[in-house]
């Protein structure tokens, strides 16, 4: 039998999970891969914090030396999450010549190439596996099962906050700030729900996909992210009226003159496959020249099924299986701007009903090359403010946004801000 030990950066709730998963799984590691993973020392921020039961806590140290130092540690596994201290201590197990298993996407989106960099001088291994997707193997798929495909779009629901509180407004009738408190009562949603519902967790998850989807640096700075705080009951309503639902779409696209790298809140059709992905689960929709189209399905988060993507790297890593990157592609492409990319739009405005109010707004979209391919207008009663909604056919970003600049002008007529969804598929 042999024994790999492992030193375990962080006991939080994914350290915990692991912890549990790899005392749960020993004898079925034993009997499937011959190996024994055992946790030689753990690396927490506060000494005095109350644990679980049946933990070793003589394991437990707030010195990192104690486990980077220690020759007897086979692979390093960090749970801290966040920029610094992971980052540092990544960086000193790569120098000091441990293998490292990160579930951290805000460092590898918003650091990684100096990490990949690293480990590639080094000859060092960087796993990373539970960084996107919880419990759903898509780093390996992309790596493995898609090794013999170019990659030309990734359609993901990769937040479960944002998926559970936009089903809670679509099928249980609630405005965002009830589905926002229902999801941080059932634990789906931090106190500080911002990283999530803004978008930034689902961009750092985009970001390390379409790097290594693309083959080439994908700065988590130009990745356009849009959150859905501003999604209103309403236009759940109206989307359902024109068979939508709407979803926050992690959206990447390899394009002849550029990639799109984008999060927003998206109309997607009722009978698109990412619509049917309900609560806090999360998919993953690839586009492969050769495949066609792939579709994973799972939970995205939680301590069980991210620990099962941890201990998946641990396997691996026991295999002599190697994590590199491939080789980035011949001829870098440039991120395109959310400004030059094409989509069809949904649009609301709120209006103060007079007459010709319809026909300005036309006026001005026209002028702007939108085209209109659908309308409603709710019941009206001269002089008060009612939604008009319209749905765009393919125009440009830059020209629906000069369009609505105007038309927010239009102060006698339009009382609020225009809200503007972009449609997929
Ligand atoms: N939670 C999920 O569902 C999920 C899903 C996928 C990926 N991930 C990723 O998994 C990683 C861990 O997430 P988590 O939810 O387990 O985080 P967490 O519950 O906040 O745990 C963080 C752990 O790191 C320790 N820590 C924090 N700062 C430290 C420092 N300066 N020095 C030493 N230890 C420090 C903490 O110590 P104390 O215990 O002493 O406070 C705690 O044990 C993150 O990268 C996250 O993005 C999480």
């Amino acid at each position: 039998m042999r024994s790999i030990h492992v030193g375990l950066l962080g006991l939080g709730q994914i350290g915990s999970g692991l912890y549990k998963l790899i005392s749960r799984k020993s004898s079925f590691c034993e009997r499937r891969y011959g190996v024994r993973f055992e946790i030689s020392k753990i690396l927490v921020k506060n000494l005095k914090k109350k644990r679980f039961p049946g933990l070793n806590s003589r394991l437990i140290t707030s010195d990192a030396n104690q486990i980077l130092d220690d020759p007897s540690i086979d692979v390093i596994v960090e749970l801290i999450g966040g920029i610094l201290p992971a980052k540092k201590l990544i960086i000193e197990a790569l120098r000091k010549g441990k293998d490292v298993i990160t579930a951290n996407k805000a460092l590898l989106a918003e650091e990684g190439e100096e990490i990949f960099t690293l480990a590639r001088k080094l000859d060092r291994q960087v796993f990373f596996e539970a960084s996107v997707g919880g419990g759903i193997p898509v780093i390996k798929t992309l790596r493995e099962g898609l090794s013999a495909n170019r990659i030309d779009s990734i359609l993901g629901i990769v937040n479960g906050t944002c998926n559970y509180i936009l089903t809670q407004m679509s099928h249980g009738g609630m405005d965002f700030d009830a589905a926002l408190r229902q999801a941080q009562e059932k634990g789906f949603a931090e106190a500080d729900p911002s990283f999530d519902i803004d978008g930034i967790d689902s961009a750092h998850k985009m970001a390390v996909l379409a790097r290594l989807a693309f083959e080439q640096p994908i700065p988590f700075r130009e990745v356009y992210c849009e959150g859905i705080r501003h999604i209103a009951e309403q236009d759940i309503t109206f989307a359902k009226d024109f068979g939508y639902c709407i979803k926050l779409l992690a959206i990447a696209k390899r394009e002849k003159d550029g990639i799109e790298a984008r999060i927003q809140p998206t109309l997607v059709p009722k009978d698109h496959i990412l619509a049917k992905v309900d609560g806090s689960f999360n998919a993953i929709l690839f586009d492969g020249d050769e495949v066609g189209e792939i579709l994973l399905y799972g939970k995205g988060a939680g301590p069980e099924p991210t620990a099962s993507a941890v201990m998946s790297d641990l396997i691996d890593w026991s295999k002599g299986i190697e994590s590199k990157l491939p080789a980035d592609g011949e001829k870098p492409l440039k991120i395109k701007s959310i400004s030059t990319i094409l989509s069809r739009y949904y649009l609301r405005f709120s209006v103060l009903d007079q007459p010709g109010a319809l026909s300005k707004i036309a006026g001005v979209l026209g002028k702007h090359n939108v085209s209109i391919s659908d309308v409603i207008q709710t019941e009206r009663k001269s002089g008060t403010v009612v939604p008009l909604i319209l749905l765009t056919h393919h125009v440009h970003e830059k020209d629906i946004r000069e369009a609505i600049r105007i038309i927010d002008g239009m102060k006698t007529m339009i009382r609020a801000k225009s809200r503007l969804i972009r449609i997929e598929a």
